[in-house]
């Protein structure tokens, strides 16, 4: 048999939880031969919530649910996991200042990367989603020296599936036929969707996507504004934020790290900065990556970035550099 997946996720009672822990025990993300055992991980008053879950999952009647462990523990939620979703994260709650804000989820992000470093696997694979998601990755993989920097990740697909369906219905094609769009930065209103090097398929052929829009005033102006605003807009309509769409980014990320991205295709993900296109090191920044069948991704090289998006990642790694400045002065960083 082959033996199951240890799988923790964090804000197991939440909304993005319900929406996900379907998928990844029906085996959409690592596969219909691979069995899984989900370690649901929340806060004391939430457990009742989480063991109404773990009911449901067990209704649900998956061969591939091998077990399902509710817990408001970390050291028992770490425990020799292969995969963390780091999902839970303090909200920004009525009359709350940013560095609250920011203060709350370091000291979240110090215990439970200070967790995964003493009980999780070396191999752990770490995507953190909650919000902010690139400062409380970077907390965590420096709070976690012991596993390797790049095993940690944070969430920046929903940004890229959210452009990749714009530029679609722009052109009235599907979306698997739009590839190569990047998202640069963090996963805030700076973030910059990028399509110069983005392509899409027409009738055969293959275009770049600023061919086939022939619109840079839309790419330049309406396009980034959409995407960056997203989150807001459907906060806005549904009075709460996104889960359906953020649990299925959550699957397409962790599915492309596990098996790789396809030849002709990057994907978006927040990782440690290696200095790359001038981005400082350390930070934890979206990048175009392409990933093999290892888990191993590297960033990819050598894009040519025109005047306009150079402004536009800088002031994404700027905004980045003073998020890490701001959450370090609330914990101990080594
Ligand atoms: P939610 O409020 O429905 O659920 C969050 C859950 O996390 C709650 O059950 C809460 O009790 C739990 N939690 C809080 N502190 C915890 C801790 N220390 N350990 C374990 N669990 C803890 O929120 P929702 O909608 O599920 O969103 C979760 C996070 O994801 C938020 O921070 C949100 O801003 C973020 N997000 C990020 C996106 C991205 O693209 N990176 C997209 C959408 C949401």
């Amino acid at each position: 048999m082959v033996e199951p997946l240890r799988v923790c996720v964090t804000g197991a009672a939440g909304q993005i939880a319900y929406s996900l822990l379907y998928s990844l025990a029906n085996g959409d993300v690592f596969g219909k031969a691979q069995p899984i055992t989900l370690l649901l991980l929340d806060i004391p008053p939430m457990m009742q919530c989480v063991e109404g879950v773990v009911l449901e999952l067990q209704d649900c009647s998956l061969p591939l649910l091998h077990d399902a462990i509710a817990t408001s523990d970390p050291n028992v939620a770490f425990e020799n996991i292969d995969v963390a979703l780091l999902v839970g994260a303090m909200p920004r709650k009525e009359g709350m200042e940013r560095s609250d804000l920011l203060k709350a989820n370091a000291k979240i992000f110090e215990a439970q990367g200070k967790a995964l470093d003493t009980y999780a696997k070396k191999t752990v694979k770490v995507l953190v989603v909650g919000n902010p998601a690139n400062t409380n990755c970077l907390i965590a993989q420096r709070c976690a020296p012991s596993i390797p920097k790049e095993n940690f990740s944070c969430l920046t697909r929903l940004d890229q599936n959210r452009a990749v369906s714009q530029v679609a219905m722009r052109l009235g094609v599907k979306t698997n036929v739009v590839k190569k769009v990047i998202i640069w930065g963090n996963h805030s209103s700076t973030q910059y969707p990028d399509v110069n090097h983005a392509t899409v398929e027409i009738n055969g052929h293959i275009n770049p996507v600023k061919e086939a829009v022939k619109d840079d005033h839309w790419l330049e102006g309406d396009f980034l504004k959409v995407v960056q605003t997203r989150g807001a807009a459907i906060i806005k309509a549904r009075k709460l934020s996104s889960a359906m769409s953020a649990a299925k980014a959550i699957c397409d990320h962790m599915k492309t790290w596990w098996f790789g991205t396809a030849d002709d295709d990057y994907c978006s993900m927040g990782v440690v900065s290696d200095g790359s296109y001038g981005i400082p090191e350390g930070i934890v920044y979206s990048f175009p990556l392409t990933i093999d069948s290892t888990h191993t991704y590297k960033i990819v090289q050598g894009l040519e970035i025109n005047e306009f998006s150079r402004e536009k990642m800088d002031i994404s790694a700027v905004e980045l550099c003073q998020e890490r400045d701001d959450a370090f002065s609330f914990i101990q960083i080594q």
